[in-house]
């Protein structure tokens, strides 16, 4: 049995209903975070461009921290428009680097191996297509220099703060001390805003969950009748926590592959957790994952941070 079908039926069966959220970027899920991140409501991918654009000697000298040659790895690059900022002045200011981009689509790297050298005259691209730390593993592997670790974009809120902490842990496990890692957090701000960002007006997140059923229907076999199910975004302004549900507008029967689910009427499928920190939070992370905070990096408003952690 595939992954994604053990992982939703699994899922479906248990009292509270959730599905996974990295389970939303299929190619038509891929588009629609396109739309999410240009749309008006969405800040955070803004806020961290403008941290890459208006900071970046800044960023490159906290990153380099006195060294000259080492590489820099970054987890989930997509199509690294942020990281090209400081790999343009990485190159520009002489530091002997290979750029290793992970990510899971092979179509991602196939463009930044071919791309990169192409804007960025004298990038040295290594490729890794494959999960994260199967390829951190990888890259320890083939290189032997001090590391640098990228996770841009806020992908560790799409974690409970417990598996973000066990997260941090890892990429520390893989590394060596005195290893840099840079994380981008978004920070906890007015709830209205917060919430705004899950629930645009023109309904592309509403879309992004709902197309993850539209993908079971048409992957595992699902019969899910997406009209009749809700989106329900909400923000605890306490925790921090933003959570995305799907919630049954009447009582039915969902069936995939072969197997059935019963849904009562107003019951909720968990979707996502995209979690908030406050700066303070983050630090205690840093500290209780293994490393030392060393530089904070914010964007006019502060609503988001890449923070700087070394391997202590
Ligand atoms: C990818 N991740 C950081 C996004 C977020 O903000 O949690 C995914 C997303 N979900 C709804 N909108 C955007």
């Amino acid at each position: 049995m595939n992954q994604f079908l053990k992982e939703v039926l699994q899922d479906l069966s248990q009292t509270q209903k959730s599905l996974n959220s990295k389970y939303f970027y299929d190619g038509k899920g891929d588009k629609l975070f396109q739309e999410i991140m240009d749309c008006p409501e969405y800040y955070p991918t803004n806020c961290e461009k403008e941290i890459f654009r208006d900071r970046t000697t800044d960023l490159a000298i906290a990153l380099k921290n006195g060294f000259n040659t080492f590489d820099l790895i970054e987890m989930g690059a997509g199509d690294a428009t942020k990281s090209s900022y400081l790999l343009k002045e990485l190159i520009d200011t002489k530091v002997d680097f290979t750029y290793m981009p992970i990510d899971i689509s092979s179509a991602m790297i196939v463009h930044l191996e071919q791309s990169l050298p192409e804007k960025i005259e004298g990038l040295k691209v290594h490729g890794l297509n494959g999960e994260y730390f199967e390829m951190l593993e990888k890259a320890n592997h083939i290189s032997f220099r001090k590391k640098v670790v990228l996770l841009l974009g806020g992908n560790i809120g799409n974690e409970t703060p417990e598996n973000a902490i066990e997260f941090c842990r890892k990429i520390r496990a893989s590394l060596q001390e005195g290893d840099l890692v840079l994380v981008g957090f978004d920070l906890k701000k007015n709830p209205r805003t917060i919430l705004a960002a899950y629930n645009d007006a023109a309904g592309f997140t509403r879309d992004f969950n709902l197309n993850l059923l539209h993908r079971i229907n048409n992957e595992l076999d699902g019969d899910f009748d997406t009209e009749q199910f809700e989106h329900y975004p909400t923000y605890d302004p306490v925790t921090g926590a933003c959570k995305s549900y799907l919630v049954s507008r009447i009582e039915q029967e969902v069936r995939i592959s072969g197997q059935s689910f019963h849904f009562k009427e107003n019951e909720p499928i968990y979707m996502e957790i995209s979690q908030k920190y406050s700066v303070e939070e983050t630090e205690e992370m840093a500290k209780i994952a293994g490393f030392k905070s060393v530089a904070h990096f914010f964007d006019h408003k502060k609503w988001f941070v890449d923070t700087v952690w070394q391997c202590i």
